[in-house]
């Protein structure tokens, strides 16, 4: 690795909200974050499991001489995927050996806010520094851990890896694959492309080079006659995936927060940014190809899609005998609300354009918004309203919700999500517990550019 002052490059940013700095740990941090060190305990007859991990730039290669310079874990892209059951304890000591500081947030799970790896809640790790997060399991799903700092930079060059976690009651594969699907934009040095532009950071970045588990446009081999499981996340900055797999039918077995009550039929499924979905994939039969590829889909951007997008080629080989039982009743789902129901808060999110800056991007009215707290126990119901002509993909850390509306009406099924999208011009109605995890939270649209440029807001739960 080269050496670097990182003076030079990054600062870490400190804007500041009336006197305050903007993104800053409160005073007690230090003890919030040892109480909560203290009570991660495992499950009777669970474990922990402890994972070291390193940050660090190395040389990835993603397709026969295409090289780039990334960021990652433990010399990956993507870190390793993490797997572990509900009731375990999961110990992450995180090593920064990147020329700037970072943080690592932990995408979609229910834990204590001292260990959800923001600015709001830690200083951030300096290189050279080790910060451990110490955390009990709650829930089964498809999550993810990323870069929560300078992620423009941090995430694009690759630092995210998957994390798997299961429950005792699963459904009966023949198979199972995480797909982290990302896209990267490599300038001619073997540099991923810094951020930059105006129309860059109005849309967000799309890279040219698709990457499904950090390799361009891979080969799948899949036998004829099984039933996988595809854990699907999408983890780039700011495309939608509007995922196909040759048009083949498959069912949809979860999403964000884990399993949903029934497999639900589908030709294809749209994962904005951060989105995670759980597909029953096949049978197939033997000799079938299949392009694993994103369909035009409009969100408003400068860029638009006319085509459809490669990411993966699923070629099927010869038969094999399968075992695979996916029940029609996966989980029971009980539902936070039943019969009408008012929203308590909306959520404006809308543009400006600056002078100085550019595009803004703001929640109600505001760019790093102050939003007012919410009690523990008190159900959440808050219109997300989307007040510009791009879609925004709307993420809440810490906590599950379900959608009650989208655009006025019911989606099609029960879930629990931690992302959802909210359509140009659309509205999103979410319903949302503040179970007993005092502290401090935010949302924010996971557009990653968007999320820089100001759309999003933090604020307390409060006891
Ligand atoms: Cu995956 Cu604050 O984000
Ligand atoms: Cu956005």
């Amino acid at each position: 690795m080269r050496k670097r002052d990182p003076a030079d490059e990054h600062e870490t940013p400190v804007r500041t909200h009336g006197g305050a700095p903007l993104h800053a740990p409160p005073a007690d941090a230090g003890e919030a974050y040892r109480l909560a060190y203290a009570a991660a305990q495992p499950d009777a007859g669970r474990r922990v499991v402890a994972i070291a991990l390193e940050a660090s730039e190395f040389d990835w290669n993603v397709a026969p001489g295409v090289t780039f310079q990334a960021w990652g874990f433990n010399g990956q892209v993507p870190g390793p995927t993490l797997e572990a059951e509900v009731g375990d304890v999961l110990e992450i000591r995180l090593t920064n050996r990147l020329p700037e500081p970072t943080v690592v947030h932990w995408h979609g799970l229910r834990i204590p806010p001292a260990m959800d790896g923001t600015e709001m809640v830690q200083r951030p790790i300096a290189p050279g520094d080790t910060f451990t997060y110490r955390f009990r399991l709650p829930d089964a799903g498809t999550f993810w851990y990323h870069s929560h700092f300078n992620e423009t930079v941090q995430l694009e060059r690759g630092l995210y890896g998957a994390l798997v976690v299961r429950s005792a009651e699963e459904p009966t594969f023949d198979h199972e694959r995480v797909l982290v699907v990302d896209d990267v934009e490599l300038a001619r040095d073997g540099k991923v492309k810094p951020p930059g532009g105006w129309i860059e950071s109005h849309d967000g970045r799309e890279g040219s080079t698709r990457l499904v588990n950090g390799k361009q446009e891979p080969e799948l081999t899949m036998a004829a006659g099984q039933i996988e499981r595809w854990r699907i996340i999408n983890a780039a900055s700011a495309r939608y995936l509007r995922l196909s797999i040759g048009g083949s039918p498959f069912r949809i077995v979860g999403t964000d927060g884990g399993l949903i009550g029934a497999p639900v039929p589908a030709t294809e499924i749209l994962l904005a940014p951060a989105d995670r979905v759980e597909l029953a994939v096949g049978p197939f039969a033997e000799g079938e190809i299949h392009r694993v590829e994103t369909l035009p889909f409009n969100r408003g951007s400068f860029k638009a899609h006319r085509k459809p997008e490669l990411f993966a080629t699923l070629r099927v080989g010869p038969q094999a005998p399968s075992k695979a039982r996916i029940p029609e009743t996966l989980r029971r789902i009980e539902p936070l609300v039943t019969g009408p129901v008012e929203a308590n808060r909306e959520v404006r999110l809308g543009f400006t354009l600056g002078l100085k800056h550019g595009v803004e991007f703001t929640v109600n009215k505001e760019q790093h918004h102050r939003a007012d707290p919410v009690r523990v126990g008190e159900l959440q119901v808050w219109d997300v309203v989307n007040r510009s002509p791009v879609h925004h993909p709307f993420h809440l850390h810490g906590f599950f919700f379900q959608v009650l509306q989208v655009n006025g009406k019911p989606p099609g099924f029960l879930s629990w999500e931690d992302t959802i999208n909210v359509a140009a011009f659309g509205s999103v109605r979410i319903a949302w517990m503040p179970d007993d995890r005092p502290g401090e939270w935010m949302y924010h649209c996971h557009i990653l550019e968007h999320h820089a440029a100001g759309m999003m807001a933090h604020f307390a739960v409060l006891r």
